[in-house]
């Protein structure tokens, strides 16, 4: 339905809804999806599984050259291999935002990031997408919902998938915790650009929030 090369941010903090919206956009734009959350989780995984330590910026200096990490149809890769289930396990969740602190981690993510959205319309979600990556987007989008709404999401998807010992007071917590260190580090804070369009999706459907996107993209609004 487009008839030229677009580029849509999408930046909110953790479980405003972010991905299942920017899937469903792409889907109905015919559109590439870019998870760059995904990329950092990635590089979580592999410290973790190389005994590293993710609070350690000399750790993860070391391996960031000799890592590959891809974003390609909707999945993801680490050094060639297919890491989709893993990275979303609760301990990725709880280290990945002491990786993306990092500022040797960010500058060659956004590196990535760039390169993906040179030669096609994608539609791309972080938390400095609008900000950093593509700050010269062709719309950007800032979504949040309240933490509450944002724990219970996490807890039922991580309850869906099996995961074991977790409670939705820990996630709750843990969402809060992200929440400080997303917004405070030093570098690419997770902030609302000014130009970006602010939905809150506290309370409504995924369908209601897609929609509000397409309208606007379409230019109905
Ligand atoms: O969207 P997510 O929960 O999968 O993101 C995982 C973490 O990665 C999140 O805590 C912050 C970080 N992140 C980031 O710093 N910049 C991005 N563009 C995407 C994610």
């Amino acid at each position: 339905m487009l008839d030229k090369q677009i580029t849509i941010a999408i930046d909110g903090p953790a479980g405003a809804g972010k991905s299942t919206i920017a899937k469903k956009v792409a889907e109905i734009l015919s559109i590439e999806y870019v998870d760059t959350g995904a990329m950092y989780r990635a590089l979580t995984l592999k410290v973790l599984n190389e005994g590293l330590d993710p609070k350690s910026t000399e750790d993860v200096k070391s391996i960031i050259e000799n890592t590959s990490i891809d974003f390609r149809n909707n999945h993801i890769y680490l050094d060639n291999k297919n890491v989709d289930k893993e990275i979303r396990e609760n301990r990725i969740s709880k280290n990945v935002s002491y990786i993306a602190k990092i500022k040797e981690v960010r500058e060659a993510m956004v590196k990535i990031q760039q390169k993906l959205a040179k030669t096609k319309s994608v539609i791309m979600d972080g938390r400095d997408i609008g900000t950093v990556v593509l700050p010269n987007a062709d719309f950007k989008f800032f979504v949040v919902a309240s933490v509450e709404e944002r724990a219970r999401r996490r807890y039922k998807e991580l309850i869906e998938k099996g995961e074991e010992g977790i409670s939705y007071e820990d996630i709750k917590k843990e969402i809060e915790n992200r929440d400080r260190i997303d917004s405070t580090r030093e570098i690419s804070p997770l902030v609302k650009s000014q130009d970006a369009y602010l939905l809150d999706t506290t309370g409504k459907t995924v369908d209601e929030c897609v929609n509000e996107i397409i309208s606007i993209i379409k230019g109905d609004s």
